[in-house]
């Protein structure tokens, strides 16, 4: 069974200036032990997901319009205030993006990492808090933890900060880790240090991750399978391998295209025309038709469902694709012209 199951979630953000219809269907499923990276141009809904599942959307003006969320069975979206305080941290722990929003300037690490521990053990002695965060900062692979404890955020780099926003994360024992942009606000070599971290931490504690990425090798430096997101709908989702090697949507073409090749210098990145739409007023049916070179009529029509491909866990929402795929069936239950 699937450790975390999202239905047709669709959730907007009332506005002055009108209604964005920001997420638009999503449909995903997560096997225990799974590491899933979520990919797509920023302001496509990633982080709006992300916090979803741990209801932390601001609401107003976040509403869920409709969907489900379930987690290991339980009931996301139908939890009170309790039952949230419980789940999240233990069942879900996220990572933010930016450590210097998510850590206190005016508290130690050790203040801080003995609040999140108190919040999910609350008997917990000094004593015991304090071994607790040590051994914690120890997993995350921070040296002299002991003595990083009485240190203030602004005296650790960028890296050990979000290493500890790492640590605060698992400090609940959670079975799902979701990382949202964990390493935009580092430089390449220290991004690629945490990513080896998060990749080591889902081995040897049995994690599911959820790891969220605008930039594709950040997710197949970890990711196993890979979802692409465009505005606010999954249209890719498949093996990283299958993506890579077979990208089937264009928008997930584009993508690909736009990455620069080291092995090729001489081939050009570029980028794809026009930009994501305004999503108080998006397109109809495939959101991404009016920058899609296969665009067609039905396209503006009709949402295209997510179905399997090439092989049965490679999904694609895509009309072209679709009728590419199956010019028997569409002869068989087709009127004969
Ligand atoms: N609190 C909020 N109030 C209003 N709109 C929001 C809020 N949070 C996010 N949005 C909107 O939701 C859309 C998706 O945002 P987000 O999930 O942050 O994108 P991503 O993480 O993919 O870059 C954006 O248009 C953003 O402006
Ligand atoms: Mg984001």
């Amino acid at each position: 069974m699937s450790l975390l199951e999202i239905r047709d979630l669709r959730l907007v953000f009332d506005g002055f200036e009108g209604r964005a219809h920001v997420l638009d269907g999503i449909d995903l499923s997560v096997a225990t032990g799974e590491a899933v990276g979520i990919v797509g141009e920023t302001g496509c809904g990633k982080s709006v997901l992300a916090r979803s599942l741990l209801r932390l959307n601001p609401s107003p003006p976040a509403r869920v319009t409709g969907g489900a969320i379930r987690f290991d069975g339980a009931d996301i979206l139908g939890m009170d205030q309790a039952a949230l305080r419980r789940m999240r941290g233990r069942d879900i722990g996220m990572v933010f993006q930016d450590p210097v929003t998510y850590l206190n300037p005016v508290f130690t690490i050790g203040q801080q990492m003995a609040e999140v521990l108190r919040a999910h053990e609350p008997g917990l002695s000094r004593r015991a808090l304090r071994a607790r965060s040590v051994a914690l900062l120890e997993s995350v692979r921070l040296a002299e933890a002991e003595a990083l404890l009485s240190r203030y955020p602004h005296e650790l780099s960028g890296g050990m900060r979000q290493r500890v926003l790492i640590a605060q994360a698992l400090a609940g024992n959670p079975r799902l880790l979701i990382a949202d942009e964990p390493t935009t606000a580092l430089d390449v070599t220290i991004q690629r240090q945490v990513l080896a971290l998060i990749a080591d931490l889902v081995r040897r504690l049995g994690l599911t991750l959820m790891l969220i990425s605008h930039d594709l090798g950040v997710i197949g430096a970890v990711c196993r399978r890979i979802v692409v997101m465009y505005s606010g709908a999954i249209v890719e989702d498949a093996p990283a391998e299958a993506l890579f090697r077979a990208p089937q949507h264009p928008y997930t073409r584009g993508l690909l295209a736009a990455i620069p090749d080291l092995n090729r210098p001489e081939h050009m990145p570029t980028s794809i025309p026009g930009s994501i739409p305004d999503l108080r007023h998006p397109p109809s049916g495939c959101r991404f038709h009016p920058r899609c070179p296969l665009a067609m009529p039905v396209c503006a029509r009709e949402k295209p469902p997510l179905i399997p491909a090439d092989a049965a866990q490679h999904l694609v929402a895509c009309h072209a694709v679709a009728q590419s795929m199956a010019p028997a069936e569409f002869g068989l239950s087709g009127t004969p012209a």
